[in-house]
């Protein structure tokens, strides 16, 4: 396999505290429902949430879709719901990238029946050009890539690297 560093841990924690500033602008004091998607956001949530200043409860959630090793088939199901109530709550759901927007359009939409007070998405890695879903918009939204697959920083390849402090892009 071949790899090559593409973003820096430096580059990663400056962007999760613009991010931060913004929630917490955002929300002030209220509090907050974070909804971390398993297992690619996890490294993130457990940073961004480090700098958020409101009460926050912490709940997971994990999305399958059907994929090979690098693509999403669009085929979304929710294999581990919350725990919590969020009916009447301010949710934030951070995941880790949004690349043809099945997965977080899909969870939106779920965790929608549950009617919460408002529903925002984060996340740190932007794949647009790769958008199937047109009319879906980040509220939060990180650092901008190209049509590449990355990983490390919580993203994984075939299940490993997710250990890596920062981002890589596999050269084909
Ligand atoms: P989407 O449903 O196509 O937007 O894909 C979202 C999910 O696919 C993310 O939560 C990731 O788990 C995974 N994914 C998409 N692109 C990449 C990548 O470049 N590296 C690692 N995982 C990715
Ligand atoms: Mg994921």
């Amino acid at each position: 396999m071949n790899f090559e560093k593409m973003i820096s841990e430096e580059e990663i924690n400056n962007k999760i505290l613009e991010l931060s500033s913004q929630i917490n602008k955002y929300y002030n004091d209220e509090e907050l429902c974070v909804i971390c998607v398993l297992k690619g956001a996890a490294i993130f949530t457990c940073d961004l949430i480090k700098k958020l200043k409101m009460p926050v409860i912490l709940d997971y959630l994990v999305a399958s879709s059907y994929e090979d090793k690098t693509y999403s088939s669009g085929i979304v199901k929710i294999s581990k719901d919350i725990d919590i109530n969020i009916n009447g709550k301010n949710v934030l759901v951070i995941d880790d990238i949004i690349d043809t927007g099945y997965t977080l359009d899909k969870i939106v939409e779920y965790l929608k029946e549950k009617a919460p007070k408002s529903i925002k998405t984060c996340t740190l890695f932007d794949k647009s050009e790769r958008r199937k879903i047109k009319n879906i918009e980040v509220d939060f939204k990180g650092i901008k890539i190209p049509n590449e697959f990355i990983f490390g920083y919580g993203l994984d390849y075939c299940e490993k690297y997710r250990n890596l402090p920062f981002i890589s892009k596999l050269i084909k």
